[in-house]
């Protein structure tokens, strides 16, 4: 509709991946012919609901130029920064200047190439509806251990009411913005988007998302991606 604020994908890219031990970052690494950041578009910019999206890049970005990627919809370039909350920051500064306040921010990890559109048609739904915006997350299946310092088990945590938090995170722009520029202002040490918004005193909600949105972390997670977006893409082929 027309009249609904526009939703923009702010994508967090200028992480090095030192975790992977490989020579590209892992947002470049490939499966069925492309990186994972280009699933990540490819998923993100056929939506409907989504307007365009801001890129956040590291400064010495060995491989977007060369990839040459295209859409028919916008994509703005931003400036990474030295955490993930610094690149975040800088992609909504960017947005804000190109767009204006009027606008959702809808923050995923590049490195999340399998979100489906039916959890981001209710992620961008709920955000719209919640002034503290929403976010993807999963219940937790498996039984939780706390350690304690020799490496054994200290207790077990009840899992009920536990979530992990997935991307995207939608928020309006301008929460998120103020409650970013405070953690960064006060140097707080924050490890998703939903965190920064909380300290601001806001309660944002959580919609149930699909597991297999899990973010590529080390070398194995990318035979299995393409395993699942494989069976995915067979799943779509069989509706
Ligand atoms: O390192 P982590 O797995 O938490 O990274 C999540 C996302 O944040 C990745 O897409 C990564 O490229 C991005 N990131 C960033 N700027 C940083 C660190 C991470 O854009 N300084």
């Amino acid at each position: 509709m027309s009249s609904e604020v526009p939703v923009w994908a702010v994508i967090p890219a200028a992480g090095s991946g030192s975790r992977m031990r490989q020579d590209k970052p892992k947002q470049y690494l490939e499966f069925q012919g492309k990186t994972v950041i280009e699933h990540c578009l490819d998923r993100l910019l056929s939506h409907p609901a989504i307007d365009g999206a801001v890129i956040v890049l590291h400064a010495d970005d060995p491989i977007w130029n060369e990839l040459a990627y295209h859409s028919n919809k916008t994509i703005f370039i931003a400036d990474g920064g030295r955490e993930r909350q610094h690149s975040v920051y800088s992609g909504l500064t960017t947005l804000q200047y190109r767009c204006g306040n009027d606008a959702l921010a809808l923050v995923h990890d590049a490195v999340r190439p399998l979100v489906n559109h039916d959890d981001l048609s209710r992620v961008i739904a709920a955000a719209r509806a919640h002034t503290a915006g929403a976010i993807l997350a999963a219940t937790q299946n498996d039984t939780l251990k706390l350690q304690n310092d020799s490496m054994e088990i200290a207790r077990t945590v009840p899992r009920e009411g536990l979530w992990r938090a997935l991307t995207p995170q939608v928020f309006h722009l301008q929460v998120l913005l103020n409650a970013l520029r405070r953690i960064i202002d006060d140097d707080i040490a924050i490890t998703d988007d939903a965190q920064a918004v909380e300290l601001a005193g806001y309660s944002p909600a959580l919609v149930a998302g699909n597991a297999e949105n899990f973010k590529i972390t080390t070398p194995g997670d990318l035979a299995l991606a393409e395993k699942i977006w494989l069976n995915q893409r067979n799943q779509q082929d069989d509706e």
